[in-house]
């Protein structure tokens, strides 16, 4: 290791965020902080890339990295295979959490609530927008199975090219969106000396509140 663990360390000066710049409810503040994160973030960082956390059956937390793919009043959508292992935990617990962290801004937002569905004309019209090489892998792809090797998946989709050459894909049943409807943001602005500032707004009785967190 080039350099030891317990001295890697940054100090977070960029902005602060208080009660007086931070709206009365969460939507427009993660729509700003996510527009800022648009701008200023560099390539490769994909600033709508967020860590998706989800429980099993078992009360066993896994999580994994997604892209967020539509932010409206409702919640925060991702696409993704229905029978993959985040499927079958959604399945058996809709509640879920995503983290989005964007180094250059030096924040973290948290959120959770949860997870349903949307509906299948919603997923077929993201469907359509994707590259043919992503629709083709939606049906190609058996996520989170156990394959034997590369040829296997590359088998897979000769056969779905096959089967599509005369044809455009069309959405499949095991693929869509799913949508967090929140219950709970979380706002973090590093700041020097590990004195973070941390706004967190819950839902209660359907209104936001609002609450400063310890760092
Ligand atoms: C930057 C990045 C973006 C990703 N975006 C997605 C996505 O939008 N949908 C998806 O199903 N998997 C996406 N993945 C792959 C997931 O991290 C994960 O490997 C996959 O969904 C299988 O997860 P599961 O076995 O827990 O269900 C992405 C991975 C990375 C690193």
């Amino acid at each position: 290791m080039t350099q030891p663990l317990a001295d890697m360390r940054r100090d977070y000066t960029r902005d602060g965020l208080t009660e007086a710049n931070a709206p009365v409810e969460p939507f427009a503040l993660f729509t700003r902080w996510f527009e800022e994160a648009v701008q200023t973030e560099q390539a490769p960082v994909e600033a709508n890339a967020m860590t998706l956390a989800t429980v099993d059956g078992e009360g066993r937390p896994h999580c994994r990295v997604l892209l967020l793919k539509a932010l409206d009043a409702q919640g925060f959508t991702f696409f993704t295979n229905y029978e993959s292992d985040k499927g079958r935990h959604l399945q058996a617990n809709p509640f879920a959490a995503m983290t989005f962290f964007w180094p250059t801004l030096e924040r973290q937002v948290r959120i959770e609530g949860r997870v349903s569905k949307v509906s299948h004309e919603e997923s077929d019209a993201y469907f359509q927008v994707r590259p043919l090489g992503s629709r083709l892998g939606a049906w190609a792809s058996p996520q989170s199975r156990v394959i034997a090797d590369r040829a296997e998946l590359e088998g897979l989709l000769k056969a779905t090219e096959q089967r599509f050459s005369d044809s455009q894909p069309h959405c499949p049943e095991h693929w869509g969106g799913y949508r967090l409807v929140p219950e709970r943001i979380e706002f973090w602005q590093g700041r020097s000396s590990r004195l973070h500032d941390r706004l967190n707004y819950r839902l209660v009785d359907q209104a936001w509140q609002r609450e400063r967190l310890a760092p």
